[in-house]
């Protein structure tokens, strides 16, 4: 591959989210191109294929991986199908994958990831669009550049209204889609609570401790559709977490620190342009009985961007060897801990400690500052 050629992209899935990588990677063909699909239902992976024109669909994962000369892998299915579609990956020689959120489901699964990676070199990294959009490397700036001082607390929440009944979805449909299965990964903490997760640990850049999770642990499809938690970081940060399928949409980060609060009104769906405010005090005399709080607001203006678009750019660079993944494999194996302690103090209604294994927390803090130091 020369440095000019598009980077050979295949894709495992051929479902709703390989869709939207697709019209991404359409947009920027010099940098990617599909080149394979398979899917276990080989009607959906020629349907696919058809749509954007790609060369080759196949109905066996494995027969695509040893036919194609791939530089990178999408993996596009179901949640708990991940782990083992990562495996047949790297054991066939496949050394870029980027995987769908929820990445895996427990934190014993994320860190057979982290072996797997270690073994074979592979660089397999959590598809976190948002984490490209240009508002949230806006916000990565300001923090690193600690304009809003030490950072105290940190609110993420995603929800929206996900009914089985306005779906026409029946719980004893062996057939129904994944957000409505518990053994594929479904539910409101996996499905949109993994952001709000990896929202707050990528803002404290720590290690969380312990875990306590409000909410309902399971409807009629024996998944939660509503999860509400508070995650306690080493250095003090405590980030809040709200993820709900029953609930009216809000994507809100919200990001209180010393010198100001953050807030960005809509943040993992990005479509059009935004704007990130902050809000400070301003100091009034406590004369002033009246107005004794008052504060002043910053605009930040931030382009409209394609957040698909910019994770495939990072792809490209991380196969080219011109940048690291933007989302670190230690930072995935630390969020899927912490979603595993989570669903697991929702059922217990009770607090849960998180237990990191040292290599992992080593290699995540060696690339994160702390940013609750003032
Ligand atoms: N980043 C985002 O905005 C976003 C949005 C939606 C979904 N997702 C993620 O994408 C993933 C897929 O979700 P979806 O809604 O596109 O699902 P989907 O049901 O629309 O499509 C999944 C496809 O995977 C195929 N499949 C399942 N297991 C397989 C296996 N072992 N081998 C080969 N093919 C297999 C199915 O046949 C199906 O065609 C999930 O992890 C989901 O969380 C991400």
């Amino acid at each position: 591959m020369s440095a000019q050629s598009p980077v050979r992209l295949g894709v495992i899935g051929a479902g709703y989210i390989a869709g939207v990588h697709g019209t991404a990677a359409a947009a920027i063909p010099r940098d990617v191109e599909f080149v394979a699909v398979a899917d276990a239902n080989p009607a959906a992976a020629a349907a696919l294929a058809e749509r954007f024109g790609w060369a080759h669909a196949y109905g066996d994962v494995a027969e695509m991986l040893r036919v194609e000369d791939l530089d990178a892998v999408i993996i596009a299915t179901w949640p708990s199908t991940h782990l083992e579609l990562i495996r047949q990956c790297v054991e066939a020689g496949v050394r870029h994958i980027l995987c769908e959120k929820p990445f895996v489901l427990t934190g014993a699964q994320a860190f057979e990831v982290w072996e797997l990676a270690a073994s074979y070199g592979a660089t397999i990294t959590e598809a976190f669009m948002y984490r490209h959009h240009p508002a949230i490397t806006r916000i990565d700036g300001l923090l690193d550049a600690r304009a809003l001082g030490a950072i105290d607390h940190v609110r993420a929440s995603f929800t929206y209204v996900n009914l089985a009944s306005e779906l026409g979805i029946d719980p004893k449909d062996p057939n129904r889609p994944w957000r409505f299965r518990a053994d594929q990964g479904g539910g409101a903490l996996y499905d949109i609570g993994a952001y709000a997760i990896n929202a707050c640990t990528h803002v404290a850049a720590s290690i969380p401790t312990r875990v306590a999770a409000f909410g309902r642990p399971a409807n009629e499809f024996g998944t939660s559709d509503k999860i509400l938690g508070l995650i306690d970081y080493a250095n003090g940060v405590v980030g809040m977490i709200e993820a709900s399928e029953i609930s009216d949409s809000t994507q809100e980060l919200q990001i209180s620190a010393e010198l100001g609060t953050l807030y960005l009104p809509f943040s993992w769906t990005i479509y059009d342009e935004t704007e990130i405010t902050i809000r400070r005090s301003i100091p009034t005399s406590h004369r002033d009985s009246e107005r004794i709080f008052r504060t002043i607001d910053d605009r930040l203006a931030v382009p409209r961007s394609n957040a698909f678009q910019d994770q495939l750019l990072n792809v490209a660079e991380v196969v080219r060897g011109a940048s690291a993944p933007r989302v670190s494999l230690a930072e995935t194996v630390v969020n899927t801990f912490t979603m595993e302690a989570l669903a697991s103090s929702l059922v217990a209604r009770e607090e849960v400690d998180v237990a990191i294994p040292p290599a992992v927390a080593e290699a995540f803090l060696g690339a994160s500052r702390d940013r609750a130091a003032v």
